[in-house]
């Protein structure tokens, strides 16, 4: 069985980045922008703010991070991304989620130009994605960084059968029709999986390759899955644990032990989806770079 390190995938692909930022940047006298806006002050997402900018900063990127206030009018948060958009030194633009309540998610979705999201959420990179042109738009992180996974640990997925539990806009859905696409890495024939699906366990008992991303800890039971499948865990839910300091430890959403047992591969939580996620975002950024300077990759 083996255990897909994706902290050592993520410091690795890293590595390639940072290699590539520092022959562009001496080639061209500039470097790649990212800009994360952090509307309030939620302390999840200050601390997933804090780490994309460490790891873009590492990487010899410009990070720039704006916090605005709780209260801050949606109109005003969308002439910033306005500003953000005409500025030619920024080349990724990310909204953290969440946003307070009276701030429209679709409507900062939309107010991002399509060349700078690199959290490929707007219509235009989900529809290039759904065409199968993933040369042209940005594939949403977490997917993509599943991708780079299933690449760098040659795991044969041609042909296979890929049950992808969960459809949310950011991970189940495009995930679903990544594995769908002709590539080297996917070209899998594909089933979705919900709250309203009946007979979950016969439909995840099917997988070769198994993807879960519901936020329910420990859900797959070792009973649900198929002996030999590749099992991808994305959850990432708080349980309280007394013993550590903080009060609590991060499990997925997969039985992790008793699932190791008789899975082919599987994913930790943490270190395994996790850290790629903020990898994937470099790797757009870089590309988005790149394509404003008509560079081929
Ligand atoms: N590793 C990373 O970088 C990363 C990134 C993003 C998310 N995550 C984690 O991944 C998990 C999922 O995130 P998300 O944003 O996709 O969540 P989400 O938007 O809440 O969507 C959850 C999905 O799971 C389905 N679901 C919930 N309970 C279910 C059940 N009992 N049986 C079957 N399906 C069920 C929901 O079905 P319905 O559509 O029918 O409601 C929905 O489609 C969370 O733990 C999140 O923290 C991790």
């Amino acid at each position: 069985m083996t255990i897909i390190d994706g902290k050592q995938v993520s410091s690795d692909l890293k590595a390639e980045l940072k290699a590539e930022v520092a022959e562009l940047s001496a080639r061209l006298n500039a470097v790649p922008g990212l800009t994360v806006i952090i509307v309030g002050e939620d302390p999840a997402s200050q601390v997933y703010v804090r780490n994309k900018a460490k790891s873009c900063v590492e990487t010899g990127m410009r990070s720039t991070v704006i916090e605005l206030p709780a209260s801050t009018p949606q109109e005003e948060l969308l002439s910033k991304i306005g500003e953000l958009n005409d500025d030619p030194e920024v080349h990724g633009i990310l909204v953290q989620q969440p946003l307070p309540p009276h701030i429209e998610e679709y409507a900062v979705t939309m107010a991002i130009s399509p060349s700078k999201d690199v959290d490929g959420f707007h219509p235009e990179n989900v529809g290039q994605m759904v065409l199968g042109n993933l040369d042209k738009g940005y594939i949403s992180c977490t997917p993509y960084g599943i991708l780079e996974l299933l690449s760098r640990y040659n795991i044969e997925t041609k042909g296979k059968h890929c049950v992808v539990v969960g459809r949310s806009n950011i991970v189940g859905k495009p995930m679903a029709n990544l594995m769908l696409q002709k590539l080297k890495e996917t070209n899998c024939t594909v089933t979705v999986c919900h709250s309203a699906t009946a007979n979950m366990p016969e439909l995840t008992r099917q997988a070769d390759i198994l993807v879960v991303a519901i936020g329910r800890a420990n859900f797959v039971t070792r009973e649900m899955v198929k002996p030999g499948a590749v099992v991808l865990d994305v959850g990432m839910n708080r349980v309280e644990d007394p013993t550590r300091k903080s009060g609590f430890r991060l499990t997925g959403d997969v039985d992790f032990g008793p699932v190791s047992e008789i899975a082919s591969a599987i994913t930790p939580v943490p270190g395994g989806v996790g850290p790629m996620t903020i990898a994937m975002l470099l790797k757009n950024t870089l590309q988005s770079f790149r394509r404003a300077r008509g560079i081929e990759s």
